[in-house]
């Protein structure tokens, strides 16, 4: 069956749907939820609900040199990590209901002959380039430095721990070579540089079919963060990326001498879902190539918002170049959830697991579906509170839906023994709601093709609060003494509208949809079929009704927002107890460049405009400087005055805010960053040598 193309679009015959594939380097939580997968589900459940053939593709990413450093620092082998978390994200996927018709990984042999044949085939038909350069080494470890090995300070936010690869506070994206005091993270040694020869993708040769492709064809149906992002990258001009590194985990670069060297992560994850794709295939007895290669088959790409580019720019070139693929018609990319106001750490343990989540909340996943939907940061980055997480549940889909039901099939059963009555006349406002129920289908689906997910679960919730309120109206329960026939038609429609809900909230709630398709004993019906107001026939028996939703009690919230505040404390403890590594070894010579002396604060001033700053005057033995300092919130002037203090006193002078400053004052920071006077505990004539 083909949809009503909404829009004037064109259709497709096929779709294939991928989803982000997770590294395994650890479990998932309700950011990954939230921002991929509950997305990509809804919409492949749903475009199976209309009939559709579609493909729903995941997998693990099991490459890539965070899997190698956390491999090293437990002490186990690469293979032993991802078959760890492979496992677990395999299975906290499918508990949650993410319907993947293939969960593969990049581990797998089919995927790294697919990988391989694909980068064999760029090579050989002149899309690559190769290319001599100079890259960063360690040699106690005899191993050169790409991506996450490598850190130092960012050249744009100047943020110290920012990796080779990318600055995670900044979100640039970075080359090793751009890092300020770059470090081997395996020694913590200063890297050298030698010689190594990569294989290059030439992305400028695709800016022309990038610009034509993204800026000018989906300039109006791609998100503006996913559109503005491309534009901003397209604009900067494209460089040409390398493909290779010089590591030995992940796919061996298929070329003679190339020994020592793989593909990129990012060059040979995304080719992951084409090698899902065939794993699929085969099991299935399909054909896998049309999902990928036939331009009547509607590729969409969900993703988070750090994989845009990816997705964007250097996949689809991939595609472009090996010439026989498919680009994906739409990479509605979503932004970041935070939990409880900061952002989701799995280093810091900020994060609600989902294996934690299925034990502390056991038979509630739709709960958590539901919520990750509804406040999904589809536009903006968004915050989920566990306050929020009770007050959906309680007073959204227990008050309306749960309630709507229940009070429908309990009164059925009542009334009738759970058999469905017949309608007898009709009012206006039966006939009104009969009408408006025939276009929640249509209204539904007009959301989800347009990737307005928490506008889709809206709509949703509107059909419950229009039998919720239909039922409320007309207070059955008050005229069937008198007037059992008008309760029958009350009931019937009531039941009409169950029964669409059954229907329509399966893409949203699978398992919710499932109950309730069973209490009605009513096998699950195609999307079209919704909003019909005979989908239960006067007659047919209904089974026992059993309550779809449970109340969340204060206690149970609680303890969860309890366990995040013990992490809290947790972190704020270690962070703490951390002391910071020495430095490297400097010479004698080289300490003695620094002419230390003991000097007096004479006088002490704000500098005017700033939160910081102090103005210092110093009696230093040889006459009086002026010093600006950073003390301003650790110290107040009127305090300091006499004080004896250790002074750099040969720095360069530096004009800082309108005053010439000349020489530093030591302070000694403490655990939370804030400074003390360095001082000699006895006093000490001024200009008193410090060696
Ligand atoms: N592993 C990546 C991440 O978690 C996503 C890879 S998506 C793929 O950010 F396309 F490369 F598979
Ligand atoms: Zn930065």
């Amino acid at each position: 069956m083909t949809p009503a193309a909404p829009n004037g679009e064109k259709n497709f015959k096929r779709y294939t749907v991928t989803s982000a594939l997770p590294y395994a380097n650890g479990p998932v939580h309700i950011g990954h939820l939230a921002g991929v997968y509950v997305p990509a589900d809804i919409y492949a459940r749903y475009l199976r609900s209309r009939g559709e053939d579609v493909v729903f593709i995941g997998g693990s990413d099991e490459h890539g040199v965070p899997i190698t450093i956390k491999a090293r620092k437990e002490g186990i082998t690469p293979q032993d990590v991802v078959d760890k978390y492979h496992t677990m994200i395999k299975d906290s996927f499918e508990k949650f209901g993410i319907s993947f018709d293939v969960y593969s990984r990049t581990s797998a042999p089919i995927h790294h002959e697919t990988a391989s044949a694909f980068f064999k085939k760029l090579n050989q038909s002149g899309k690559l380039s190769e290319k001599e350069t100079e890259q960063f080494y360690d040699e106690a470890n005899k191993q050169f430095l790409a991506d996450r090995y490598i850190t130092g300070t960012c050249p744009h936010c100047s943020f110290e721990k920012a990796y080779g690869d990318q600055c995670e506070n900044c979100g640039t994206s970075l080359s090793p070579t751009d890092l300020i005091n770059p470090k081997s993270v395996l020694s913590g040694n200063n890297p050298v540089m030698r010689k190594t020869r990569h294989w290059y993708l030439p992305l400028q040769d695709y800016e022309p079919m990038l610009r034509q492709w993204i800026l000018e064809g989906h300039k109006h149906d791609w998100k503006s963060n996913v559109y503005g992002q491309c534009k901003s990258w397209i604009d900067q001009g494209l460089q040409p990326r390398a493909v290779t590194r010089d590591l030995d985990w992940g796919v061996k670069v298929p070329v003679e001498g190339a020994e020592g060297k793989v593909l990129y992560v990012w060059f040979d994850a995304p080719i992951g879902y084409i090698s899902a794709t065939r794993e699929w295939a085969e099991a299935t007895g399909n054909n896998w190539e049309p999902y990928w290669k036939d331009k009547e088959s509607k590729l969409v790409h969900f993703i988070g918002k750090d994989n845009i580019v990816f997705h964007c720019i250097i996949f689809p070139s991939m595609l472009h170049a090996e010439g026989s693929y498919i680009l994906p018609e739409n990479v509605p990319a979503n932004e970041f959830l935070n939990l409880e106001g900061d952002k989701i750490s799995t280093s810091r343990n900020w994060a609600v697991w989902l294996h934690e989540y299925l034990e502390e909340f056991p038979g509630q996943q739709d709960v958590l579906r539901y919520v990750l939907c509804a406040a999904a940061p589809e536009t903006k980055d968004n915050d989920f509170t566990w306050k929020d997480f009770q007050a959906r549940n309680n007073s959204e889909l227990l008050a309306i839906f749960g309630n709507f039901v229940n009070r429908t099939l309990v009164l059925t059963q009542k009334y009738f023994d759970g058999k469905v009555p017949g309608r007898n006349e009709l009012t206006d406002y039966d006939k009104e709601v009969l009408e408006q129920m025939k276009r929640f289908p249509g209204s539904i689906a007009k959301s989800l093709e347009s990737y307005r997910f928490r506008e889709a679960l809206n709509e949703l919730m509107n059909l419950a609060r229009l039998g919720n309120k239909y039922l409320t109206d007309n207070e059955p329960w008050k005229i069937f003494k008198q007037d059992p026939e008008r309760v029958k038609t009350i009931l019937n429609i009531n039941l009409q509208i169950c029964a669409s809900l059954a229907v329509l909230s399966e893409p949203f709630l699978p398992f919710t949809s499932d109950k309730l398709f069973k209490m009605l004993s009513l096998d699950n019906l195609l999307w079209d079929r919704a909003g019909e107001s005979d989908l239960l026939n006067a007659g047919h028996q209904i089974a026992e009704p059993h309550l779809l939703f449970e109340k969340i009690e204060d206690e149970k919230i609680q303890q969860q927002v309890d366990k995040l505040i013990n992490t809290r404390k947790a972190n704020e403890e270690e962070e703490n107890s951390k002391v910071e590594d020495f430095n490297e070894d400097i010479s004698y010579e080289d300490f003695m460049k620094m002419d230390l002396r003991v000097a007096t604060i004479m006088a002490a001033e704000k500098v005017a405009k700033t939160k910081k700053l102090l103005k210092l005057t110093l009696e230093t033995g040889l006459g009086q400087r002026t010093v600006v300092s950073g003390i301003a919130e650790y110290y107040k002037p009127e305090d300091i005055i006499g004080k004896q203090v250790v002074l750099l006193a040969n720095l360069t002078p530096k004009n800082i805010k309108g005053i010439e400053s000349h020489g530093m004052i030591l302070m000694a920071s403490g655990n939370n960053g804030e400074l003390s006077f360095v001082q000699p505990d006895k006093m000490v004539a001024n200009g008193g040598i410090i060696s």
